[in-house]
């Protein structure tokens, strides 16, 4: 089976960059890879150089009215009534995808959760369909979250190989995965690891090892203006900087090495 990946941390401190660079490290080496954004306001697509020709027709799952009533039989925004809890989703990463030779592109959306975890129709294709990814699809999943750890639940988190936190050098974004991390903890994700982005000098690695020394640190990538123009030339970091998919496939090897032998290198 394929790694699952799942990437959270505070917004804005480079979650969907990281989830980029992986997945164009894992493609180039000939992986097949599903690469699922979670953002109510997506990105990935572009992050991945994914044309605006090419995600024209995508939308994101949440938002399909249509599939989610005829997979749930539920009917199209009305609430409550009945509805199938265990929808059929095993064909949408190969339909509802926009695809990159071997790099695929799914559009979550946001899942509308009540306070007293109401399930609707909408929710539950999603959760059914992120279980699916993680426990029956073979390739390497990388799930880039979006503010916590939502679309997980128990019994799916397990699944999830690692969790990369990551974080700018700052407290605030810290303070994030420290959230992060008791929820991901709570809900049984085995390895926790972390991230450093937007370093600007020695002294940020040492914020990390300093501030977060209970964390494994598996990488630090350095504050880089190849990524600005990555967006607005729409064409992935990956291809635009070495230094940063050399430290990407560093990244790779520790996450490795901490699947081989349960414990991790500090960097
Ligand atoms: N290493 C980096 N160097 C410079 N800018 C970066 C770096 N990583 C991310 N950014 C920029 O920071 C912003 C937020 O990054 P993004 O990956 O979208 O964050 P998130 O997905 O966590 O909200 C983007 O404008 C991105 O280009
Ligand atoms: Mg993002």
């Amino acid at each position: 089976m394929g790694l699952k990946i799942a990437i959270s941390g505070k917004g804005g401190v480079g979650k969907t960059t990281l989830t980029s660079l992986l997945a164009c490290h894992y493609a180039r080496q000939g992986q097949p890879v599903l690469a699922i954004d979670a953002d109510p306001s997506p990105c990935l697509g572009p992050a991945l150089g994914f044309s605006e020709a090419q995600l024209i027709d995508l939308l994101p799952i949440s938002e399909m009215g249509e599939l989610i009533a005829e997979r749930t039989g539920s009917t199209p925004g009305h609430s409550g009534g009945f509805f199938r809890l265990n929808p059929r989703v095993s064909d949408i990463p190969e339909r509802f995808t926009a695809r990159q030779d071997n790099l695929r592109l799914l559009l979550l959306g946001a899942v509308q959760e009540g306070g007293s975890g109401c399930i609707c129709p909408a929710s539950t294709l999603l959760k059914r369909l992120v279980r699916h990814t993680l426990l029956e699809r073979d390739e390497v999943v990388l799930l880039d979250l979006y503010a916590g750890v939502e679309h997980l639940g128990r019994g799916t988190a397990e699944a999830v190989d690692v969790m990369l936190a990551v974080a700018e050098p700052t407290y605030r974004s810290l303070r994030t995965v420290r959230q992060v991390q008791a929820l991901a903890r709570d809900l049984g994700i085995p390895r926790i690891l972390l991230v450093g982005n937007k370093l600007a000098g020695p002294e940020d690695r040492a914020f990390f090892q300093n501030e977060a020394a209970d964390l494994p640190l598996i990488g630090c990538l350095e504050q880089s203006p190849a990524a600005r123009e990555a967006d607005r030339s729409s064409t992935p970091l990956y291809g635009l900087s070495a230094l940063l998919a050399g430290e990407t496939a560093r990244i790779a090897a520790a996450i490795d090495q901490a699947m081989a032998q349960g414990s991790v290198r500090h960097v």
